[in-house]
């Protein structure tokens, strides 16, 4: 699959996103000022996912008793985003800001560094707590992770949910960087899933770390 072509992938592209990007990956952005970028790319990412949901049309009586027209977000309600700890708490508050409605999960997912990545680059993903409402044949399951590397973690997590249960009419994932790597092992993972980036990056380092990227982006929201 080519990813720059692939209907499934969407790309923020506000020159606003872009610049807070480029903040965050400064490597003198400081911790609150990391922080707040992650909550306010997170609003960008909902706004670009929040497009692509279907709108119907509607009517409202105004306060000069005259007929609107105007559109509803059915979808609005059907959403539940799990965030990956701990770097997506930030990205998901701003989501939130955007998608109020949505029912929340929380997934605790740690790469096991002590095994090193494999030469195929992967990860053993250590699951530890996992809670997340019901998650219905109607509903959008938004995973947010800011950092999408190797892909291990997205699909250890889709599994769990799978696992447990959910069965979630569209599965979007959320992600600030990614790499070519991981969004085509996702979707290969899950044909029917998408993905919403704000930048792709070419490389990955032998700790699987996104090159340039932005460092780690737990450390650098909370703190070292
Ligand atoms: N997680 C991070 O925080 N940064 C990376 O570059 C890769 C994974």
């Amino acid at each position: 699959m080519d990813i720059w072509s692939d209907k499934r992938v969407k790309f923020v592209t506000h020159p606003l996103a872009k610049a807070i990007l480029t903040n965050l990956r400064d490597r003198n952005t400081k911790q609150i000022e990391f922080r707040r970028g992650l909550v306010r790319l997170g609003i960008f990412l909902a706004y670009k996912i929040v497009e692509d949901f279907p709108v119907e049309t509607t009517s409202v009586e105004t306060p000069l008793g005259v007929k609107a027209i105007g559109v509803r977000i059915p979808d609005m309600d059907k959403v539940v985003i799990v965030q990956v700890l701990r770097a997506s708490m930030p990205l998901v508050e701003g989501m939130i800001k955007i998608i109020p409605g949505a029912r929340q999960g929380v997934v605790s997912a740690r790469r096991v560094e002590e095994l090193g990545m494999s030469t195929d680059k992967w990860f053993n993903i250590e699951i530890k707590y996992v809670k997340f409402p019901k998650i219905n044949s109607d509903d959008n399951l938004i995973i947010a992770d800011p950092m999408f590397a190797t892909g291990s973690t997205a699909i250890s997590v889709m599994s769990e949910l799978l696992k447990r249960g959910a069965k979630p009419k569209r599965v979007i994932l959320a992600n600030v960087i990614s790499t070519e790597l991981a969004i085509k092992r996702f979707l290969e993972a899950y044909p029917e899933a998408s993905v919403y980036t704000i930048d792709v990056d070419p490389e990955l380092n032998d700790r699987g770390y996104i090159v340039p990227g932005l460092g780690d982006a737990g450390d650098r929201a909370f703190g070292e």
